[in-house]
């Protein structure tokens, strides 16, 4: 670390004192544009020109499929204004020699009045061409950019929860953003280098034409701005990694300052102004930068406008010196002047616009690059159909390890769901119950061993069909920042979501009391922060949960500690409108730490450390003679817990809680 955490400065290089304590380094998010750093400055201006054709392709892919008139409109309009200002170069040569050949005023004007009027004309045409290409890009460019992000956004929405986890693909992920926005970017720096590259050769001919010394005066008076143009793009370019992680840094801090769920801790610990040093500690890293930028921008603008004021000077001396000598006449000089302004304001536009492409390109080719790898780790839109009527689920010898973990959540686990029945599975924190459900669900596949929904195993199915007969309530199922009718809809996304097929489901879990409460009822928006927004408590949102669950409607029911925020009389209700929804044909699998609850299931599995401790049914499980103890003494535990007195003189809770009837009770 260079300077001191407390005063957050830094020093010229590498992460920022307040970047080392608040992130422990350089806030990186995304390798990825460092990726590009090195590999775009090793790039000569050669290899540049070559790798240009395929970018454009991309972007012209990309623009061709979101509006193709568009695209058209676009091209035309901007050849025909290279076209126009060739055009225009010849007629004024024309216009020039008719003005200052020999004779009467009146008849040299009279001669050239067409020239003048095509002159004119041809001015008229580009600037309308100017606007039809000005029009169809803002048509254009957003519609790029929608087409690319709907594109990467619709693949990597079906990519293995794996991949969702994978830090290198979060990393793609989180530069291809930026290469939408690229691509739109691309889009207009394309048509730009056209029109650029058209004028130039078009400048480039007419000089040729008039006199072929002209064409390397031309070049030497662009050079050098050319030169600062890419210089300064490279400069911006090394610049801009250098201080990007510092903006986002601080943009994040300033979000954290206005964040809704540490706004109680900002003010009560006082984070606040530990929080806004570290703020101006990054936002200064970044402000140096940019002064460094504009120092240096200064000094090649300085010296690139030097050297082209003296090519310039060489040029016009030519000029004379041709003149002189009566190598060419006065009008073909004047039109000379023109053609090598217009050429050399061409080189540097196509310097400047060539280099936007190329910085472009780096972005638009990560985003490729994600589109590649998310449908490379899709799940398989393909696999062998489910039975209509499948009459068991089985675990066969299923170990599953998360990436990157040391050990097995699951190991050799053997289980087996039969179709219309309620299994409880049971077992302390971290035993792998939610795991074992991921598994059920076809979110995850095992590594080894196999989860056989009837004949079939996940990793061969059409996993869209297991997905689709499955309602999940996952321990961490999502709170949907939309209305409440949305977050019971969204279940069945596809089916309607009016009251009447809202209601029931809402009805099931108790949620419409809820709603009842509800300034706007099922219209109210379920998220803080926004107009007319509310939010729940823990409990509520369980209740939104099971409802949205129900909606759904999947032949087996997946719930997750459904009940851990409910208070004990809305448990009791939850489990009872659980098990009656069992009773019609329906699967349902359990997940509880309230051990009490589970006695109605049919069958119970016991977890530990990954594995299966012990099964049976409840009888089985409490019985000395068959069960293990484990869930037995883990059931009397909780049971005493509910016994014991809490306060003097109070009830307490066990006249819900207590299995009345229970061997705990017996
Ligand atoms: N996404 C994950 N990545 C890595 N490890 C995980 C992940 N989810 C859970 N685990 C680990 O797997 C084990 C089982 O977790 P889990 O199935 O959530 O247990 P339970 O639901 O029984 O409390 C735990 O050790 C947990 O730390
Ligand atoms: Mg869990």
């Amino acid at each position: 670390m260079t300077g001191s955490p407390e005063d957050g400065t830094s020093s010229e290089t590498g992460p920022s004192s307040s970047e080392t304590l608040l992130f422990g380094g350089e806030l990186a998010y995304d390798q990825g544009w460092n990726r590009h750093h090195d590999s775009w400055l090793k790039l000569g201006p050669k290899t540049m020109a070559l790798s240009l054709p395929r970018q454009v392709r991309v972007a012209i892919r990309l623009a061709h499929r979101a509006d193709r008139r568009a695209l058209y409109a676009v091209a035309v309009s901007e050849a025909g204004r290279g076209l126009a200002q060739a055009a225009a170069l010849v007629t004024v040569n024309a216009l020039l020699a008719e003005l200052l050949a020999p004779g009467a005023v009146e008849e040299r004007l009279r001669s050239a009045l067409p020239s003048m009027a095509a002159v004119g004309l041809l001015a008229v045409i580009g600037s309308v061409l100017a606007s039809v290409s000005a029009a169809a890009t803002g048509i254009l460019e957003p519609k790029t950019q929608r087409v690319a992000t709907e594109r990467y956004l619709a693949l990597v929405a079906r990519v293995e929860l794996e991949a969702v986890e994978d830090d290198a693909f979060h990393r793609l992920m989180d530069s291809a953003q930026y290469g939408a926005d690229s691509a739109r970017r691309m889009v207009v720096s394309c048509a730009a280098v056209v029109t650029a590259a058209i004028s130039l050769i078009a400048a480039g001919g007419v000089l040729v034409v008039l006199h072929w010394t002209l064409l390397p005066l031309l070049a030497a008076m662009a050079a050098p701005r050319a030169w600062s143009a890419l210089a300064m793009a490279r400069h911006r370019y090394v610049s801009w990694h250098r201080f990007v992680q510092h903006v986002r840094a601080a943009q994040m801090i300033s979000r954290l300052l206005i964040d809704q769920q540490a706004a109680g801790e900002v003010r009560v610990h006082g984070v606040g102004p530990f929080l806004l040093k570290h703020f101006r500690g990054m936002a200064e890293t970044s402000e140096r930068e940019q002064t460094r930028l504009a120092k240096a921008g200064m000094r090649i603008t300085l010296g690139a406008d030097t050297a082209a004021g003296l090519a310039a000077l060489a040029t016009y001396g030519a000029l004379g010196l041709l003149l002189w000598h009566g190598q060419t006449e006065l009008a073909v000089a004047g039109t000379a002047v023109l053609a090598i302004r217009t050429g050399s304001a061409g080189i540097t536009d196509l310097v400047v616009r060539v280099t936007d492409v190329q910085s472009e390109a780096l972005f638009v080719a990560d985003l490729e690059k994600l589109c590649e790898e998310a449908a490379r780790r899709a799940i398989p839109a393909t696999g062998q159909a489910l039975a209509e009527r499948v009459e068991e689920i089985r675990f066969e010898k299923v170990t599953f390890t998360y990436p990157g973990a040391d050990a097995p959540s699951l190991h050799e686990v053997d289980l087996v769901i039969p179709r219309g029945r309620t299994v409880a599975l049971v077992g302390p924190n971290g035993s792998g119950k939610s795991t074992l459900v991921k598994l059920l669900s076809g979110l995850r596949l095992p590594d080894s061993g196999q989860v056989l929904w009837g004949e079939v195993s996940t990793a061969e199915a059409d996993r869209a069909q297991v997905f689709d007969r499955v309602a999940m309530v996952a321990q961490d199922f999502y709170r949907w920042p939309f209305t409440a009718r949305v977050n019971i809809g969204i279940g069945r996304p596809a089916a309607p979501m009016d009251d009447e097929a809202i209601a029931p489901a809402a009805a099931y879990a108790g949620t419409d009391d809820i709603v009842k409460g509800l300034p706007r009822g099922l219209d109210t928006l379920l998220a803080r922060g926004y107009q007319g927004g509310q939010d729940l408590s823990g409990g509520q949102w369980q209740k939104v949960g099971l409802s949205r669950a129900r909606h759904r409607d999947g032949q087996v029911l997946i719930v997750d500690e459904p009940t851990s925020a409910l208070d004990p009389a809305a448990e009791q209700q939850v489990f009872d409108r659980i098990h009656r929804l069992a009773g019609a044909g329906r699967t349902t699998v359990l997940i509880t730490h309230r051990l009490h609850s589970v006695r109605e299931a049919d069958y119970i599995y016991v977890l530990d450390r990954g594995e299966v401790a012990e099964h049976g049914t409840f009888a089985q499980l409490m019985d000395p003679a068959t069960g293990t103890g484990a869930f037995r003494d883990a059931y009397e535990l909780q049971a005493r817990q509910f016994r014991s007195p809490s306060l003097p003189g109070q009830p307490g809770p066990e006249t819900v809680e207590t299995p009345a009837g229970g061997p705990a009770t017996a």
